[in-house]
């Protein structure tokens, strides 16, 4: 029998949504977005500047930046995609808290990743070692333009 899926994501700068988007079409799933209750700026996101609020929260381990928006309705869902962008290697410190934030029981999250080079695996070990009660199933890195076949053939292998 077919798994009930969604796809939840982050995305700063748009180029998250689009892949997740994608997937969500490939597989005819529902999108959520993960909204920061305080948008990031490009100043916000300006990795070269020390103190730019991504840095500060990407160097603090702590840090949990707050959720705005609808809450996600993960209830009945058996597998939860979850994309970010990669930030400093890992993911943005907003999927801790919605990690922190929504009970996973029961449920399978398969990790996606865009990023500028920067391969999904540490973001994934960082992300299985900080939950070990979640069951992740790994992930993958994506890129704009990946064809939907791909994604389904990818994404397809954990609903069905
Ligand atoms: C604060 C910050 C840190 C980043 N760190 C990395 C990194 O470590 N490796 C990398 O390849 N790209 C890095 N990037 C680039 C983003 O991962 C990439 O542009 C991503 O596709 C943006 O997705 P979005 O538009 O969904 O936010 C970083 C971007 C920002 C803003």
């Amino acid at each position: 029998m077919r798994k009930n899926a969604m796809v939840c994501y982050f995305s700063a700068s748009g180029v998250t949504a689009t892949v997740a988007k994608d997937i969500a079409d490939a597989i005819g799933v529902v999108t959520y977005e993960i909204e920061p209750k305080v948008k990031y700026t490009a100043d916000d996101l300006n990795w070269q500047k020390d103190d730019s609020r991504s840095n500060r929260e990407m160097n603090d381990v702590k840090s949990r930046p707050e959720i705005g928006g609808e809450p996600a309705n993960i209830d009945g869902m058996d597998v939860i995609f979850l994309g970010f962008p990669i930030w400093w290697y890992t993911a943005p410190r907003i999927i801790n808290t919605f990690l922190e934030e929504y009970d996973f029981s029961g449920k399978h999250v398969v990790l996606f990743a865009t990023s500028g080079g920067t391969d999904i695996e540490r973001s994934i070990k960082d992300l299985q070692n900080s939950y070990t009660r979640i069951h992740f199933d790994g992930g993958k890195k994506l890129d704009v333009g990946t064809p939907k076949q791909e994604l389904r053939a990818w994404a397809s292998k954990y609903v069905s």
